[in-house]
């Protein structure tokens, strides 16, 4: 058979890394856990609604690139005790690494009554907007990163997707995380004692807002609907506008029949400096409690982006900025009591799922969920492949047609392809099978694909999960970076071949 010859990407390199504790936790401050009962927010335990009052933490390094904040325990002390400055309750996180231990920040924050909402999909593991793909390497690290947080009282929830689709010409990647958002709630609910919450976070696209809310707390099943929902708005900038000219009061009327929790995911606008946050009185204040969750200040490290409340100095000592000070005299006197879960039996209606239209065009078939089991099955019969085309390995969100190999990894696919020319252009000759050295002929360990696409992995802890590395060993000869750009280049050129 055809295989790409190519060394499974470092799949995870990073599970080999564990961080020891080597020093006792003691017993973890726990929190109660945040439920939600209509459209607003409760501590489980005394039933008090919940407002977030929250703030974006994603330090940066410029020279290193990604760091996940929540595996460093002496910045998150540093950093937990001037949030507790403020009077924070909740932080949002964009990034993080499953593979690092995380229960040391996760400590030091429930200790000073902070919860954590997490985003799932790293750049690195995400639904591209503009060529959205659903794939076995996006899920597995999703289901990873939910392992990793489901344990912890305080994982407040989870952000599916932050801005995905974000403009009328990038409609149909929401049917894919649409699908992401399916199969992370039916996999906590199947592998958590807790039912964590899980939302999608939107841009304030006045072109497609209205139809992204709709279209993610719409439908007749409950796993395809969000359980909160972020808006990202920095439309009130300095303090030159007020609730009802900032653009607040129509967003807030527009959630207004909004059937689950809402809240700003992010706001902040900076393009007044230093920041007053005028809207925070707002957002904790009689305008918005009413239909609003609280919101989350971006953001907490002073980056490139001017958006920071505090500057990590390269000493690393944490120095707060005149955002920090402003913030908190903001915050200071507002505590939003709100109503009591036991006497709040409010119920608002679904939304109706948006019309399809030139500017709206995700399919209702939503993408199918990846199996890195069927990926393996179907490597392993390679060399005796029927006919096929490029349709197995395609996916369009537009027409909701999902090659049965779409999920797979780009050397899965590649390899796919190399065996179609292999088999049907070249008839077999072992000369066709080279690719400039990308490829090489194996034997075959099934007769052929028939039925592969079936095979599901097992719900489990994400343990149950096949690395389709292994069984590659002792055939494969070179190492190759696959690609999105690289598989696409192959493509065309094998599709001009044929
Ligand atoms: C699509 O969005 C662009 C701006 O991103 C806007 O100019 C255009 O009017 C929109 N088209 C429709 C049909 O809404
Ligand atoms: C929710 O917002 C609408 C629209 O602004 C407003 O009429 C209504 O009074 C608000 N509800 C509460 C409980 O504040």
């Amino acid at each position: 058979m055809v295989r790409l010859a190519g060394n499974t990407p470092p799949f995870f390199k990073a599970t080999a890394v564990v961080v020891a504790t080597l020093f006792s936790l003691g017993q973890a401050h726990a929190l109660n856990p945040i439920v939600i009962k209509g459209s607003k927010f409760f501590d489980s335990v005394t039933k008090d609604q919940f407002f977030i009052k929250g703030v974006a933490y994603q330090p940066r390094t410029l020279s290193v690139g990604f760091t996940d904040p929540l595996s460093k325990p002496g910045d998150c002390k540093r950093d937990v005790a001037l949030m507790r400055g403020l009077g924070l309750n909740t932080i949002r996180v964009y990034q993080v690494d499953p593979a690092l231990g995380h229960d040391e920040c996760m400590k030091y924050l429930a200790d000073a009554g902070i919860y954590l909402i997490l985003d799932l999909a790293v750049p690195k593991h995400s639904i591209v907007r503009n060529n959205p793909e659903y794939t076995v390497d996006i899920w597995n690290n999703v289901r990873k990163t939910v392992d990793a947080f489901k344990s912890f009282p305080n994982t407040l929830g989870f952000f599916v997707g932050n801005e995905v689709t974000n403009d009328n010409l990038t409609t149909v990647a929401s049917a894919y995380v649409k699908a992401l958002l399916r199969d992370t709630k039916t996999y906590i609910s199947t592998t958590s004692s807790r039912k964590i919450p899980v939302g999608y976070a939107n841009n304030d696209d006045p072109n497609i807002r209205l139809q992204i809310q709709d279209y993610f707390n719409c439908g007749d099943k409950e796993e395809e609907r969000i359980d909160f929902f972020g808006i990202n708005l920095y439309e009130w900038c300095g303090t030159g506008v007020n609730y009802k000219t900032s653009g607040y009061a129509e967003r807030t009327a527009e959630i207004a029949y909004y059937s689950i929790p809402v809240f700003l995911s992010e706001f902040g606008c900076n393009l007044v400096t230093p920041r007053a946050f005028p809207e925070v009185k707002s957002i904790l204040g009689p305008d918005m409690t009413g239909n609003w969750s609280g919101g989350i200040v971006y953001e907490w490290s002073q980056e490139d982006n001017n958006y920071g409340l505090v500057k990590i100095n390269p000493d690393n000592n944490a120095q707060p900025l005149s955002d920090y000070n402003n913030l908190k005299t903001s915050l200071a006197s507002l505590h939003p009591q709100g109503v009591k879960m036991d006497s709040y039996n409010e119920k608002k209606p679904l939304s109706k799922c948006p019309e399809i239209s030139s500017t709206w065009e995700p399919n209702a078939k939503l993408p199918p969920t990846p199996s890195s089991a069927a990926c393996d099955c179907m490597v392993s019969s390679l060399a005796f492949c029927g006919m096929t085309s490029c349709d197995d390995i395609s996916t369009n969100g537009k027409t909701g047609v999902y090659g049965k190999y779409s999920a797979c990894s780009a050397p899965q696919k590649l390899s796919y392809m190399y065996n179609y020319y292999y088999t049907n252009i070249g008839k077999k000759a072992a000369s066709t099978c080279n690719f400039n050295g990308m490829a090489k002929l194996v034997a075959a360990s099934k007769v052929s694909d028939q039925g592969c696409s079936s095979v599901k992995d097992q719900n489990t802890d994400g343990s149950g999960t096949t690395n389709s590395g292994g069984q590659n060993e002792g055939i494969v000869t070179k190492s190759f970076g696959p690609s999105i750009l690289g598989l696409q280049a192959v493509l065309v050129a094998l599709v001009a071949m044929l």
